[in-house]
């Protein structure tokens, strides 16, 4: 599925006027704005009903746009971008001021990407601006992996959204500081450190307190926000009890076993997610979607293996858990 060229074009318009496009990208769906119009980025922050405090990733097309935008270009950065651009990882650089301090939330550093995406490229492209786009989703709900749901979420707030399916990545991407001395991963994605660490050695998680509320982990049930969470609340448990309702009228479940959810007295609401990390994470958020549009009050989500390969996951999982 890919939009008619004359759509993208009315997207490109409709950007270089100050609206409000949203588009996919290869891991959830983005609401894009003119990075460089102030007036179009506080639009976004308002269509999502998101705190200024949180700063926006900005998306280009090519390596020599992403370098226009910053002061330093350090050797992870080229390094980093020659092995995984266009791809899931956001580099955090140090701004210049043409980025309106909206986009950076009054930081000095700047989330940049070239996202692996087909119609995201034609379209910066075309507009030919850099576009600031958080995930298409309002402010602590899941981000979205179809078209249907950036509409289900901000409906009218969006000029025009571009549907191009569901996405592949599933979740949002790896976002790497390169501010300090050795490369922190501020957000863990489907790109892990394994393999960032053959290009940027040194690479590790961040350990300060991140620089949004986004990426607080959880430290405590009760203390840390709540972020990329649905409707419901969600609960992880080791072993998944097809009939166990929790003291609840509807409950969803989600498994990595077809077999524990077999005897299920709806099927609708028994979802089984590969036990594969990268198939589980492109189809995770379209189950919490699913779900929570089923109108259920809880789901019981299966604990996937503690391995590093889930680690991006169990970051997901610890974030709309309540
Ligand atoms: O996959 C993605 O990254 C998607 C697609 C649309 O590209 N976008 C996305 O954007 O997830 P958003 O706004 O929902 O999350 C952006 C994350 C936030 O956690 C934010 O704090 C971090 O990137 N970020 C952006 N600029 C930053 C900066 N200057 N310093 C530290 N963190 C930054
Ligand atoms: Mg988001």
């Amino acid at each position: 599925m890919h939009p008619e060229p004359e759509l993208l074009e009315q997207a490109a318009r409709i950007l270089s006027a100050g609206g409000l496009v949203a588009f996919p990208t290869e891991t959830v769906y983005g609401l894009g704005a003119n990075a460089l119009d102030e007036a179009a980025v506080a639009r976004i922050f308002a269509a999502k009903g998101r705190p200024e405090r949180n700063p926006l990733i900005v998306h280009v097309a090519s390596i020599q746009a992403a370098r226009a935008l910053v002061t330093h270009w350090p050797a992870e950065a080229e390094a980093l971008a020659a092995a995984f651009w266009p791809g899931p990882l956001t580099l955090v650089l140090p701004k210049r001021a043409l980025i309106p301090s909206l986009v950076s939330a009054g930081l000095d550093s700047v989330g940049i990407r070239i996202p692996a995406h087909p119609v995201a490229l034609a379209l910066i492209t075309l507009a030919a601006m850099p576009i600031a786009a958080p995930s298409a989703n309002r402010y602590t709900h899941i981000s979205p992996t179809t078209a249907a749901h950036v509409a289900d979420g901000l409906g009218t707030g969006v000029d025009l959204i571009l549907d191009a399916g569901p996405t592949q990545v599933g979740i949002e991407s790896t976002v790497v500081s390169l501010l300090g001395a050795a490369p922190q991963i501020l957000r863990p994605g489907m790109l892990g450190r394994a393999e960032l660490a053959r290009v940027a050695p040194t690479i590790d998680y961040a350990k300060s307190e991140p620089a949004s509320d986004e990426q607080r982990p959880q430290l405590a049930p009760g203390l840390a926000r709540k972020h990329y969470a649905p409707r419901a609340r969600v609960m992880v448990v080791e072993h998944i009890e097809a009939d166990n309702d929790h003291g609840m009228t509807r409950v969803g479940r989600l498994s990595l076993h077809p077999s524990r959810l077999a005897s299920s007295t709806d099927p609708e609401l028994a979802i089984v997610l590969p036990a594969e990390p990268a198939a589980y994470a492109e189809h995770f958020y379209e189950a919490l979607h699913r779900l929570d549009a089923l109108g259920c009050e809880l789901i019981v989500i299966e604990a996937p293996p503690r391995t590093e390969q889930w680690h991006a996951i169990w970051d997901r999982l610890n974030r709309a858990r309540s």
